[in-house]
């Protein structure tokens, strides 16, 4: 996903950019640019790969004079990474330059219409109509001109654009695609994110969709598409900056493997309160609950596999039948909704693209959305009727960990608060519950304990070209979960199957030295998986198994056992994701790869 920085204030511009866009590599790219304007000139610099190639390009922001500027760091959609088609994009004249997140759904049709009045194109993006266009549209004034350029834009985008003949100020605007607006004396800024302004200031505002920002040295207006003014509240940063870097870590990801325990604790202590569950920010009336006939869960990659846990627990605890979808499906597969289905959206960065659209496509249903999200002001929770947010913190590894586990922590509390509302469990049962969950943080701990161990098999199985993950019930979403950690960050080929599935022809695979990893922590399927770890076996596979202390049988039949303590089936995946977390996670430092940012990928997907 693209990252936009934008500066006007009293310092040089270009290494406030370099510096805010350093902050937004997690989200992944493969290019990045600067546009400045020195008084005179709006002078561009860009080029393909890697922040640093830019930096040195331009002598770490030095060799660009100017105190107004944007820049960019592109996850390329539409045209190839190239120097060319980095942005910012510019017009002709170079009189405009702009930078983009998000996609124009219609560039083709206006860069006809556009190329028939005269306009020449260099780029293959979509982006670079916009610079034309506003060229087109230019009537002096950037508000006006925004605001009739951005009536002909279809799509998602948040946009930073500078004016030659407008040199104290900058126009910004969001639809579908985040930005937020720093406050500070020294000067303001846009950016995609919060960390990218977080050595500035913690003032900020959070954009919604089709406010246009004027943003200049000595203030900030906020206007709707009528040019009316918009109050916007100022949304104060509570994050410490070191939350946003490495502290001391390798990696992000390691770093925030680490965090789970506290992670957890903070999302789950608030909602404890003399031991009943609260939801404080819920508004979904206990009338409501009790009359849920149906609950999708909608979301991507982790996120669903949280949802195929809460799947199983929602159905355990509520009896309501409970259908978990990939919101890339989900969109358009026109779902049978009615008014008594809850929608439940789970997404770390809250800007997703697919579960976005089907949350906006949930409420063109008749159905009521309820998110767990972990970006505070993001768009799904600005969407939804309900937002839960998990308290993780920033979360830079593009491979999610601790807002995973905070999401699995939300669907504990949520489905024992809707089961408690709905009279199916009592106040005994409940605090039982609660027990269970206060038991996670410190257990989490535990598993994190078995860091080293887990470093010694990743560095005996990186070499491995296929690894199988196997699980029944709970145990096979999580299988699911670890076969996505493994694959996103160490390149592996793998695959998780239910382990009931084997027979019916994925055994076909397993032959002599094939590492499989059999998840065997819920007691009822327990003796299920102790065959399916024999089926394996005997052809000739390399078991590590993970199962809880007391089922010491499973050393008869697996190479190698990883213990969870003992305790309530409800919290075991909690434990057992741990330590695929850490395997994946050594296995990809064993090969080398670039563990917080991996090949092809982005921290938030925000296209399609
Ligand atoms: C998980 O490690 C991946 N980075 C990816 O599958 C991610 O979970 C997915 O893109 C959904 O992102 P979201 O939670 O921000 O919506």
């Amino acid at each position: 996903m693209c990252g936009i920085v934008g500066y006007v204030g009293k310092e040089s511009a270009a290494p406030i950019l370099l510096d805010g866009l350093s902050k937004l590599e997690y989200r992944g790219y493969d290019s990045a640019g600067v546009a400045v304007f020195d008084g005179d000139r709006i002078n561009v610099e860009k080029c393909k790969g890697r922040l640093k190639v830019l930096s040195d390009k331009i002598d770490g922001g030095n060799s660009l004079k100017g105190n107004l500027g944007i820049g960019h760091t592109r996850w390329a959609t539409h045209g190839a990474p190239s120097d060319v088609n980095s942005h910012p994009h510019t017009n002709e004249k170079g009189t405009f330059a702009v930078v983009h997140n998000g996609i124009i759904e219609n560039y083709i049709k206006l860069r006809s219409y556009l190329t028939d009045m005269g306009y020449n194109f260099k780029s293959d993006t979509d982006t670079e109509v916009v610079a034309h266009l506003f060229d087109h549209y230019f009537n002096g004034d950037m508000l006006e001109t925004a605001i009739k350029m951005l009536g002909k834009l279809e799509g998602s985008y948040a946009l930073g654009i500078l004016s030659k003949d407008n040199p104290d100020r900058m126009i910004a605007v969001r639809k579908d695609s985040p930005l937020i607006v720093g406050l500070s004396e020294d000067g303001n800024f846009i950016a995609s994110d919060i960390p990218a302004v977080l050595p500035y200031t913690r003032d900020v505002y959070l954009l919604e969709d089709n406010e246009i920002v004027e943003l200049r040295q000595d203030g900030v207006t906020v206007y709707d598409m009528d040019k009316r003014i918009i109050k916007k509240d100022v949304f104060k940063i509570n994050w410490d900056i070191s939350s946003a870097e490495k502290g001391g870590y390798e990696h992000f990801m390691i770093k925030e493997i680490m965090e789970q325990p506290k992670a957890i604790k903070d999302t789950i202590s608030p909602r404890i309160k003399d031991d009943k569950i609260v939801f404080e920010e819920l508004t979904l009336s206990k009338e409501y609950i009790r009359d849920i006939k149906k609950i999708f869960i909608v979301a991507c990659g982790s996120a669903y596999h949280v949802g195929m846990v809460g799947k199983y627990i929602l159905e355990d605890m509520t009896r309501i039948p409970v259908e978990v979808d990939l919101a890339s499906e989900f969109r358009y597969r026109n779902p049978i909704l009615s008014p008594d289905t809850l929608v439940i959206a789970i997404s770390q960065s809250g800007e997703t693209a697919d579960t976005i659209a089907a949350i906006r496509e949930a409420k063109r249903l008749g159905a009521k959305v309820l998110s767990i999200v972990n970006v505070v002001g993001s768009t799904i929770a600005r969407e939804s009727d309900n937002v839960i947010y998990t308290w993780a913190g920033p979360e830079i590894a593009v491979a999610t960990t601790k807002a995973y586990s905070t999401q699995l922590a939300i669907m504990y509390l949520l489905s024992s608060h809707f089961a408690y509302i709905k009279g199916l469990i009592d106040d005994c049962k409940l605090s039982e519950i609660i027990k269970n969950l206060d038991l996670i943080p410190p257990l989490v701990e535990k598993m994190i304990s078995n860091k080293d161990k887990l470093q010694y098999y990743a560095s005996k199985n990186f070499n491995s070209k296929n690894i199988f993950f196997l699980g029944r019930g709970i145990d096979y979403a999580i299988a699911l979960e670890g076969s996505l950690k493994l694959k996103e960050i160490s390149y592996i080929n793998s695959e998780a199957y239910a382990a009931g599935e084997l027979k019916h022809g994925t055994i076909s695979l397993i032959e002599d030295g094939t590492f499989v990893i059999a998840l065997a922590t819920q007691d009822r399927l327990f003796p299920k998986m102790l065959s399916n770890i024999k089926e394996v076996k005997t052809r000739g596979a390399k078991v590590m198994a993970i199962a809880k202390e007391s089922n010491k049988e499973i050393e008869q039949e697996a190479d190698i056992v990883l213990y969870i303590p003992d305790c309530d089936d409800l919290i075991t995946p909690s434990l057992a994701v741990i330590l695929l977390q850490i395997f994946s996670y050594y296995v990809a430092v064993s090969k080398g790869c670039d563990v917080d940012k991996p090949r092809n990928l982005a921290k938030s997907v925000t296209v399609e």
